[in-house]
């Protein structure tokens, strides 16, 4: 294939790309914006949509017990190792449409722009079925079960409406005996994610592409601030146990102490007061708390700090305070070997740009078990998780681009042979 043809064939993936991830947006729990959690059922229509794309290449796709979809491009080559390549298929409230679809969408375009042609590897297209860990609070249920990390403490967890890990995969018609199942076997020997990127780091640098060197580790955290709920009107400003007031003097403590740690974000992103009345005074409010650093203890010493200050809060106030951490996930090394490979495949068109991820991404759990690597796109605006994150068709033509080259590189890649059965 010329060069032309080359570039002209990525072009037309890319724009079928966007078509796909659009009509991918389209199946969601909430009517005028895209909500897609863990096993709900616009989960079966994607399920059945990514199916119809996959059938002309051969593929049959299957749902495994915790619903990720898995579909396997074959190779001819015996005893040969398996890559898999995807992202996952749930969102955030009010989403975009282009995070974790956008992996999968890709790792099918890349199938279609071999047009035919098996390598001496197979290629299995995941898409995860939970990563956001939205509806039960905790994220990665999907890649957990690859890596064998689905326990019953887990299995019982239950979301707002009382409904457990275990019955939601029930509900879906899916048996949660067969979770041993979905774990990679041994052929399995790499991971590989396209994401956008969801930050503004690429576009300052006018670069398309990024090759990812670390993932940023991860505490998510419930708080429960309890005082006394009571009349808005009868109760006296100094009679008040109010949880409302002392869970935002904390919030406020977070923001101030964050800023104040190098690259330490930190966010109270959901608070839930109860009862939830105008003319009541609160007497009980959850807020969660997302903290992150690239560094395990500078993110620990912020979680104490935090967990300090809400004490301190609470005390002064006289409130109670409880806390559950659903979270805890280490700063994770992408595979060295996997980001040269892809540093190379970038740089065949345009120049590599070594960045970490703040975001979380499958790739932190797959990297327990795999050489792991992530490449990011260009994000407009540095914007994600809202309706207005997008990505140039041109940025898609060249991750396209790339990843069909790193495929071919990786052909010839040790890690890539095939295995000598073992004695
Ligand atoms: C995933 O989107 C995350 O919260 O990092
Ligand atoms: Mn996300
Ligand atoms: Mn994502």
């Amino acid at each position: 294939m010329t060069l032309t043809q080359r570039t002209a064939n990525a072009a037309r993936l890319a724009e079928q790309a966007v078509v796909r991830c659009r009509k991918l947006a389209s199946f969601s729990e909430d009517v005028g914006s895209l909500r897609r959690t863990f096993l709900s059922p616009p989960m079966r229509d994607v399920h059945r949509e990514i199916g119809t794309w996959l059938a002309p290449l051969g593929m049959k796709t299957r749902i495994d017990a915790v619903g990720n979809l898995r579909a396997i491009y074959p190779t001819f080559a015996p005893s040969a190792p398996r890559l898999l390549i995807g992202s996952h298929l749930d969102t955030v409230p009010n989403a975009g449409i282009y995070d974790g679809m956008l992996g999968v969408v890709l790792a099918v375009a890349l199938l279609e722009g071999l047009e035919g042609q098996h390598l001496p590897y197979a290629i299995e297209v995941v898409g995860f079925s939970e990563e956001e860990g939205v509806r039960f609070g905790i994220p990665f249920i999907g890649s957990r079960a690859l890596v064998g990390r689905i326990d019953d403490a887990l299995l019982e967890k239950a979301d707002a409406s009382g409904v457990s890990v275990r019955n939601a995969i029930e509900q879906f018609g899916l048996d949660p005996a067969e979770i041993p199942h979905a774990v990679i076997d041994k052929d399995v020997c790499a991971y590989i994610e396209f994401h956008i990127e969801q930050g503004p780091v690429l576009e300052n640098l006018a670069m398309p592409l990024g090759v990812v060197e670390a993932i940023a580790g991860q505490t998510r955290m419930d708080f429960v601030f309890t005082g006394r709920a009571n009349h808005a009107g009868t109760t006296p400003m100094n009679l008040r146990f109010d949880a409302m007031a002392g869970a935002a003097e904390w919030i406020i403590a977070v923001e101030r102490t964050a800023k104040s740690i190098s690259d330490l974000v930190a966010t109270v992103g959901s608070v839930n007061a109860k009862p939830g009345a105008t003319n009541v005074i609160a007497g009980e409010v959850r807020a969660t708390l997302d903290v992150r650093h690239s560094k395990d203890d500078h993110r620990s010493r912020a979680v104490e700090q935090f967990t300090h200050s809400a004490q301190e809060i609470a005390r002064s106030r006289g409130l109670s305070i409880s806390t559950t951490t659903r979270l805890n996930q280490p700063a994770v090394p992408m595979s060295a070997t996997l980001t040269a490979q892809i540093e190379h495949a970038i740089g065949d068109g345009c120049v590599p740009h070594r960045m970490a991820s703040g975001a979380g991404h499958d790739a932190m759990i797959l990297a327990e078990k795999l050489p792991s690597a992530m490449i990011f796109l260009r994000t407009p605006n540095g914007v994600s998780h809202d309706p207005a994150e997008s990505v140039s068709v041109a940025d898609l033509a060249k991750a396209i681009e790339c990843g069909l080259q790193l495929l071919h590189q990786l052909s010839s890649h040790s890690l890539f042979q095939p295995r000598t059965p073992s004695a």
